[in-house]
């Protein structure tokens, strides 16, 4: 259990830099809580009109859900891993350095699952980019990519992280009940919109 608590305690440190609002701020962006939504993730710093900063975090929210599954699996095993994806994924939703008002943990959550069982996320990312598609809504987009996880563990023969599956979607679920909310009242923004 030592061990456990360990990479836990890791994959919470890791996933708990809040990349978006390092990079705005130092891109002279801006605060990102006085923009847009106010989240610190990059659907909402493409709100500042800088693609290229909104890539840049996606991609690093992204590394380290990556990073604490595969750092924790090497050192301990498969279920270090998991135990450190769900570290990193709340580390990025209730961050300590942010008065645990963090975001909502996407771009984590497709991180870590593609470093846990890569054809899972890879199926998740393709869920989120087709819902995506078709809303035009970043949250509409996560919440669906999110539902689809469990089904698509147990297609694709990775039932041993079902739970954890389960546990990350009602998370994603409830770290979004505001664009839920927006979602229901035809008032969420389309990607890219203010
Ligand atoms: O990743 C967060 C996204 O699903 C919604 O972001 O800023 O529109 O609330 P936002």
């Amino acid at each position: 259990t030592g061990v456990l608590i360990l990479w836990a305690i890791s994959g919470y440190l890791l996933g708990s830099i809040p990349f978006g609002m390092v990079l705005a701020r130092a891109m002279g962006l801006g605060n990102l809580r006085e923009i847009g939504s106010g989240n610190i993730g990059a659907t909402n710093v493409l709100r500042t009109g800088n693609k290229r900063a909104a890539l840049a975090t996606l991609l690093l929210d992204g590394v380290k859900g990556a990073a604490a599954v595969l750092l924790a699996r090497c050192a301990a095993g498969e279920d270090a891993a998991q135990l450190a994806g769900l570290a990193a994924f709340l580390g990025h939703c209730y961050p300590v350095w942010l008065g645990f008002r963090g975001g909502k943990g996407v771009a984590t959550f497709l991180g870590l699952l593609l470093a846990l069982a890569w054809p899972v996320g890879i199926a998740c990312c393709a869920t989120w980019a087709a819902a995506a598609a078709i809303t035009r809504m970043s949250s509409f987009a996560a919440i669906t990519a999110a539902a689809s996880s469990t089904i698509w563990m147990l297609l694709l023969g990775h039932g041993h992280a079902v739970i954890l599956g389960a546990v990350l979607t009602l998370l994603v679920f409830w770290r979004h009940r505001g664009n839920i909310r927006r979602i229901r009242a035809g008032t969420e923004p389309k990607i890219g919109q203010k």
